[in-house]
């Protein structure tokens, strides 16, 4: 039996903000954000986008043409979450109209509770074969307006259905773990921005790749030279490309320079134009893979390194299957990033300090999403999701007072 993915489909806020724009209010030169960091253009989540809505919206196309009624299961990867208490999953679940008898979860260690939401996945459909899981990542990465980390900002979701008809990706039992106490990047509960010390994660994060690298080895795992394309964490796509390199140093790999940076470079097509997305963002890197055009991956093995500061990594593998093309949803993917609105740096600003009330009172959000499901505002300390169409009735009916209100306040 083969477990992996039967689908798998993306999400992104309909708005962003072109790097020369950054560049150009903070000082700096482009190519620094370019070719320093690759980065070009960075996700910003409108007031009535959230997690939960670009979650939903990634899992309305993941479930297209799969059977409901069989995921019993949704894992709820993030660590933006908008409840101390209650499951994302949940209100991701109701959105979805999936069936009662299900298990809602939200999972959190940083960018890597995606991967360990999989592994999670993988268990329980080698449990039972009849189970589906959706596996849902999804994550708003914001680290304060001027700060180094600015640039690296981002937001985005991916879903995957986990099932033991897989139509995509077969993934491999073997995962190398690693685990360090460390303090590289962090946001207590106080803050909506990371702390981070910026050049210290990039140290840690190459560390944690050669433990977990070297553990997924030790427990059986795939040679170097077994793999055909590779995915990492991005927090910015240099990072992704260093990563490779300091891997195939470490394995004396032969390959060229410009073989390596083949095996790398389609991954990160779609994170270098929408930034990081935490928990979202190796999986981002997958979808772009897959929906490239040019590359035909059928039978090809692409090994994983998960990241997530604090600091967890883990290494695992998998191999593409025949016909994947026809189970993924790559024109709307590259229609969803190219439909973007191009914000003004004045837009951005009033985007990224505007903050839901936190005071309790009633509040309907601004309406400004084009995504299937919005965040609708706040009633009685509950959070309102609904259909972008109905969801003024639903304010409505909870008592939202519906003016929108304006950016900023
Ligand atoms: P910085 O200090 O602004 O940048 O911060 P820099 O001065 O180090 O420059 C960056 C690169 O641009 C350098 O390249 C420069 O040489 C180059 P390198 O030497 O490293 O190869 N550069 C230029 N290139 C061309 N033309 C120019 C130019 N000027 C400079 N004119 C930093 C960079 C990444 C530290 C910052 O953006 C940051 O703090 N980011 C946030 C933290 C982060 O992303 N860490 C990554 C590892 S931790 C992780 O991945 C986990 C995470 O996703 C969170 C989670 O797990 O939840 C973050």
């Amino acid at each position: 039996m083969y477990i992996g993915l039967e689908s798998i489909s993306m999400d992104v806020p309909g708005q962003g903000l072109d790097l020369r724009r950054l560049a150009r209010a903070r000082g700096v030169d482009f190519a620094k954000y370019q070719a320093g960091i690759g980065q070009e253009f960075m996700a910003v989540p409108a007031p009535d986008e959230d997690v939960v809505t670009l979650a939903a919206n990634a899992a309305e196309r993941a479930l297209r043409d799969v059977d409901r009624a069989a995921v019993r299961t949704v894992i709820f990867a993030t660590e933006s979450g908008v409840d101390q208490s209650k499951a994302a999953a949940i209100y991701v679940h109701r959105l979805l109209d999936l069936p009662a008898n299900c298990r809602t979860v939200e999972m959190k260690q940083a960018c890597c509770s995606s991967t360990s939401a999989l592994q999670f996945a993988l268990a329980t459909v080698a449990m039972d074969p009849a189970h589906k899981v959706l596996v849902l990542a999804s994550d708003v990465a914001r680290y304060g307006l001027g700060s180094a980390g600015e640039p690296t900002q981002g937001a985005g979701a991916v879903a995957m259905v986990v099932s033991a008809r897989p139509r995509i990706l077969r993934l491999d039992p073997v995962v190398g773990y690693h685990t360090r106490d460390v303090m590289d990047f962090w946001r207590p509960n106080y803050r909506d921005e990371a702390l981070v010390d910026g050049k210290y994660s990039l140290k840690v994060y190459m560390e944690t790749l050669e433990k977990a690298w070297g553990d997924y080895r030790a427990q059986g795992g795939h040679p170097f030279g077994d793999f055909d394309h590779f995915c990492y964490h991005m927090p910015f796509t240099r990072m992704a490309l260093k990563a490779h390199l300091t891997l195939a140093r470490l394995e004396n790999a032969s390959h060229t320079a410009a073989e390596l940076q083949a095996q790398v470079e389609p991954s990160l097509a779609y994170n270098r134009i929408n930034g990081n997305a935490y928990t979202a963002s190796l999986y981002l890197g997958l979808v772009a893979l897959l929906d490239n055009p040019g590359l035909d991956l059928e039978e090809r093995r692409v090994g994983f390194f998960s990241y997530g500061s604090g600091c967890m990594g883990a290494f695992f593998g998998g191999t593409v299957l025949p016909g994947y093309r026809r189970a993924l949803a790559s024109a709307d993917h590259r229609r969803l990033l190219q439909d973007r609105r191009s914000l003004e740096f004045g837009e951005y600003e009033a985007y990224y300090t505007h903050r839901v009330p936190e005071d309790g009172r009633d509040y309907a959000t601004p309406r400004v999403t084009r995504g299937a499901h919005r965040f609708a505002g706040v009633s009685q300390h509950q959070r309102l999701y609904a259909l972008s169409r109905a969801s003024a009735v639903l304010a409505a009916d909870a008592g939202v007072v519906c003016a929108a209100a304006p950016l900023g306040s």
